[in-house]
């Protein structure tokens, strides 16, 4: 079978998530980038020959099989719905799937009018340790789940288009709480349907990022349609680099993961080092290196994943459907309502 021929939307971080997953599946090759900037300083070291500022133009000229959407969250929709356009059989489109309800129902209706996958990139559902989780709870080995809590948080977002509500649709719930919210019912097999949710206002109502027009906290107690309770959150005021945690109780027991901190390793260095864990400010003194991020956090496993579903013919796993990112986005954007309203919201189906 010939490799895939990917494009790649985006040129900076969540690119070279994507470009550090192509390189180690073999099944592929990164044909061409599209962005606005940055086309060859990412697009050199990853050996990507075609570059475009258009994407309309790389859509249009190159003969593509496989499209990574990398931009900010408000431009998700013109990109999924440009590359289902240009009859692009699979498309993997970042989270969250789009600021708006209307705007994903959008998307999640031409990708099936037209006959394209639409893969929603919940890298989680991937994690090798949550993956673990998963097969120890269908084991039996903590019984039935009862709770279940999870959160990303970090300093702040490197992204200036994170950082406005005009380009992300919120903030640190859309933005970081959006993997929890998308990781949870694929964990626990049901829907959310209930969310009682808190998050600061934005701007001068921020605990710390004042400059930040979304939330820089929020969390929101949540309620599965098979009665699991659950706790998520996501934040910007967490220092030490990128915290990512998990925690299910079940009637048997309960497992503790802790994604991004808990590294095998515990360096002590009085020089520092080149990089520790994601949004970490310093390599100085006591650190726990990340082994291997882009493993760990579910990237190479995700996009290995999504390839053999375009060259298979086949349904990208549970959680990780158009259809699926949809769900989430509404949970998130049902969140901001309950902060708003200060009453519980019911989830029905977008
Ligand atoms: N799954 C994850 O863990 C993860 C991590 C980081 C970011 N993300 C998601 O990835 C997306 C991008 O985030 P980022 O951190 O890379 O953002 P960024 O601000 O660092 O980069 C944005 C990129 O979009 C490109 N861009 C902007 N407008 C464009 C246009 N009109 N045409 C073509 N390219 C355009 C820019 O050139 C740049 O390369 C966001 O949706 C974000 O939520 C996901």
């Amino acid at each position: 079978m010939e490799k895939l021929k990917v494009g790649i939307v985006g040129s900076k971080f969540a690119a070279m998530l994507h470009a550090e997953s192509y390189k180690r599946c073999p099944a592929t090759v990164m044909h061409s980038v599209s962005a606005i900037d940055d086309l060859d300083e990412f697009g050199e070291p990853y050996g990507i020959p075609n570059r475009y500022s258009d994407y309309h133009e790389m859509f249009e000229k190159e003969d593509l099989d496989l499209v990574s959407v990398c931009v900010p969250n408000y431009l998700h929709k013109e990109v999924v719905i440009a590359a289902a356009g240009a009859g692009i059989t699979g498309i993997i489109c970042e989270k969250p799937l789009a600021t708006s309800i209307e705007d994903g129902l959008e998307m999640v209706s031409i990708c099936r009018e037209k006959q394209v996958k639409l893969m929603y990139a919940e890298d989680w559902i991937f994690a090798p340790a949550l993956v673990r989780a998963k097969q120890i709870c269908q084991e039996g080995g903590i019984g039935d789940i009862l709770y279940v809590k999870a959160k990303e948080t970090h300093n702040g977002s490197h992204s200036i288009f994170a950082q406005k509500k005009e380009y992300c649709g919120g903030g640190s719930m859309i933005h970081l709480g959006i993997h929890p919210v998308g990781f949870l019912p694929w964990l626990v097999e049901a829907k959310i349907t209930q969310v009682m949710g808190l998050v600061t206002g934005g701007s001068e109502l921020n605990l710390l990022h004042k400059n930040y027009t979304g939330e820089d906290w929020a969390a929101a107690l949540i309620v599965f349609d098979n009665d699991t309770r659950g706790f998520v959150e996501g934040n910007y005021i967490a220092c030490g680099g990128m915290d990512d945690k998990i925690e299910i109780y079940g009637t048997e027991g309960n497992i503790h993961i802790d994604l991004t901190q808990g590294s095998p390793l515990k360096v002590y260095s009085r020089s520092g080092y080149g990089y520790a864990v994601e949004k970490a400010d310093f390599t100085h003194g006591w650190t726990r290196p990340a082994v291997d991020e882009f493993m760990s956090l579910g990237y190479v496993n995700e996009i290995a994943h999504f390839v053999d579903c375009v060259r298979n013919n086949t349904e990208p796993p549970s959680g990780t459907t158009g259809e699926d990112g949809l769900r989430a986005l509404a949970v998130a954007l049902a969140i901001y309502e309950s902060a708003e309203k200060g009453h519980l919201i019911q989830i029905h189906d977008p």
